[in-house]
């Protein structure tokens, strides 16, 4: 694991932003996969400006995204297609062909786990995958169980997980209970790994999840496996984390 600590969360989004662009620039049509949550909105700002300004070219880059609400679909506000869109795609000039994301709207989940399994498979895996963390340690929408869940799957939500996210709703019964999410394999088996993580309300589940025992408990633990993570996090993030490394 490589950590890069960052002052803040604009230092934390320039440097994942940094890394990402590096990506691109080196292989324009990478696969990058790619996450919700406030975590990441400053590095895909930071991307934005960037494309602006004439030095990323996203024209041949090809998306997946980690997961999507069951039972929302591309043109609800809450759901993960529109907050890309509004976040990310709709400003740069990635085709919107070339995203992908699980599509709630489906309601045969075998059918559309499969679907997305494929999707992934046919774009020859991920190239770099973006990740922030749940409260809970869940990455996309894996969240803390007896065992890691392999391929793209359906999960219902952990009462900490609809807490935290109710934020983004009018109502806690709003949020929806279930979603699909990429697995631990299809995450797991990205060529990179950046995982972007600020504030002291994760420097609990910081701590456990990259200095604690690799157990699907902490979903995220199995990053401490992956062969180039890195933690971009930023001071109060690792406020409960004394080595350096
Ligand atoms: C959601 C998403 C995750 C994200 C997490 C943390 O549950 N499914 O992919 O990492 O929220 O969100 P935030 O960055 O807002 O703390």
């Amino acid at each position: 694991m490589k950590l890069i600590r960052a002052r803040d969360y604009d230092h934390m989004s320039r440097q994942a932003a940094n890394i990402i662009s590096a990506q691109v620039i080196l292989k324009p049509d990478s696969v990058l996969g790619l996450a919700t949550g406030s975590s990441p909105i400053g590095t895909y700002r930071q991307l934005i400006d960037w494309y602006r300004k004439g030095d990323i070219d996203f024209s041949q880059v090809r998306t997946v995204n980690l997961d999507e609400y069951v039972g929302l679909g591309p043109e609800n506000v809450q759901s993960y297609a529109w907050f890309m869109r509004h976040n990310f795609f709709d400003h740069i000039n990635l085709p919107i062909g070339n995203t992908n994301i699980p599509d709630g709207t489906n309601p045969d989940a075998a059918a559309e786990c499969a679907r997305y399994d494929r999707v992934i498979r046919g774009l020859g895996g991920i190239d770099l995958q973006l990740l922030g963390l749940g409260p809970n340690g869940h990455i996309g929408f894996n969240e803390p169980d007896e065992f890691f869940d392999k391929g793209t799957h359906r999960v219902a939500l952990r009462e900490a997980t609809i807490q935290a996210n109710k934020r983004f709703f009018d109502r806690e019964e709003d949020v929806p209970r279930f979603a699909y999410t990429m697995g631990i394999c299809d995450i797991m088996q990205a060529s990179r790994v950046v995982m972007v993580v600020s504030g002291a309300s994760k420097a609990a589940i910081l701590r456990e999840a990259f200095f604690g025992p690799v157990t699907p408990r902490v979903p995220a633990s199995i990053l401490q496996l992956h062969k180039h993570f890195t933690l971009v996090a930023d001071e109060e993030a690792l406020g409960e984390v004394a080595v350096s490394c």
